[in-house]
């Protein structure tokens, strides 16, 4: 079933446009709304249906998200010649998404992206054990995050779609009710848009992001080595060797990890052990919506800014795709297939008193917004 929802736009247009056309005699312009959301079953699980919202824009842009994991499954721009290309990894239907070893392409990440040290945090007094998913420690939400749920869904408008989902009080370990929204918006100036908000019922951690795999050769280049990036940061958080935060905050300047300008991810790569996998601090002095990263793909002009509210972005350049996953097309995605460029809080925050706070108390309004700006050149 599909359901456009633009078909009341055109409805009224074509009737507008009636109108003129016995007044004036004139053979009427029929403009169809440049927007439009259409919606279909993409899948089943357990006899619950999976949805999938196709955006559309008229400057060539076409994003699907899925209400499992509130997924971007695919971002369609086209290339300086107005070419279009998927620029996201995926899989080819729901069965891809689902398995264990999905690395949470285009997922919602929740309640807390990226990791928390020894799986456990401290607040008001109380120790809160969470899912220990990664080498002991918790990562993205623990065994059953955001990225595993079935979302309930609503078109918001011709360009808009909210997800939603309540996070019952315990789940993954955490306190509290947790209330959550995302809204996907598509602008007609290729931007994709997400706004994050969430509410609870007992003081919390949470700390939300996207976790699209960018690629934006859209296939013709199997790695992302080749992309240049900027990153608004002028430092970064040292990891230990399970990647948790040392709790230093450190310049990225002159180090492989200055990508103050543009700069070939593959430039300084094998400098780094294991390959990107790190926080950057963003140069910010409030929590206004400011550019924190831009990656350009010179061979096909096609180029990505993001742009956020949060305090942190991490660079993941897909260090552990080792080429046994397959993708979309039937592509076995091999290490740098692609990169995650994640607005967030930093890691491990609710154990380090010197990074910005992500608790949230109730009556407090969580609010995080990421902005994917597309663009060629
Ligand atoms: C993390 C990586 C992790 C990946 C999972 C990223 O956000 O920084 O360490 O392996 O997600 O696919």
């Amino acid at each position: 079933m599909i359901l456009i929802r633009n078909m009341k736009n055109i409805l009224a247009l074509m009737a507008v446009s009636a109108l003129l056309c016995t007044c004036r005699m004139e053979k009427p312009a029929v403009t169809e709304s440049t927007l439009s959301v259409e919606e279909s079953i993409y899948g089943y699980i357990a006899n619950e249906p999976v949805r999938q919202f196709r955006l559309k824009n008229a400057s060539g842009m076409e994003v699907k998200i899925i209400s499992y994991g509130a997924t971007i499954t695919d971002i369609i721009v086209p290339d300086r010649n107005g070419k279009p290309g998927n620029v996201v990894l995926g899989f080819d239907s729901l069965a891809g998404y689902l398995l264990p070893e999905n690395p949470y392409f285009g997922s919602t990440i929740g309640r807390y992206a990226n990791r928390i040290a020894k799986a456990r945090f401290t607040l008001n007094g109380k120790i809160f054990t969470l899912d220990a998913n990664n080498n002991g420690n918790m990562l993205h939400g623990g065994f059953k995050g955001f990225d595993k749920v079935i979302w309930n869904a609503e078109m918001q408008s011709d360009s808009s779609v909210k997800f939603s989902y309540v996070s019952p009080d315990g789940e993954g370990g955490f306190p509290g009710n947790l209330n959550v929204q995302v809204i996907f918006s598509l602008s007609s100036a290729n931007e994709l848009r997400m706004d994050f908000t969430a509410a609870t019922d007992s003081p919390t951690h949470v700390n939300l992001t996207g976790h699209s795999y960018f690629n934006l050769s859209a296939g013709e280049e199997a790695t992302i080595l080749n992309h240049e990036l900027r990153l608004f940061a002028d430092s970064y958080t040292p990891v230990n060797e399970l990647l948790i935060p040392t709790g230093e905050i450190r310049s990225a300047r002159n180090t492989p990890f200055d990508f103050t300008s543009l700069k070939p991810v593959g430039a300084d790569i094998e400098k780094v052990p294991g390959g990107y996998d790190h926080n950057f601090v963003l140069n910010r002095n409030d929590d206004k919506l400011q550019p924190a990263a831009e990656l350009i793909h010179r061979s096909s002009g096609r180029g990505l800014r993001i742009f956020t509210t949060q305090p942190g972005i991490q660079f993941y350049s897909g260090n552990f795709l080792d080429g046994t996953l397959t993708g979309r097309n039937g592509i076995k995605y091999p290490k740098y297939a692609g990169l995650c460029l994640e607005p967030q809080h930093f890691p491990d925050s609710p154990n380090q008193p010197s990074f910005p706070s992500t608790l949230l108390n109730p009556g407090q309004t969580y609010r995080q917004t990421i902005l994917y700006q597309f663009f060629t050149q």
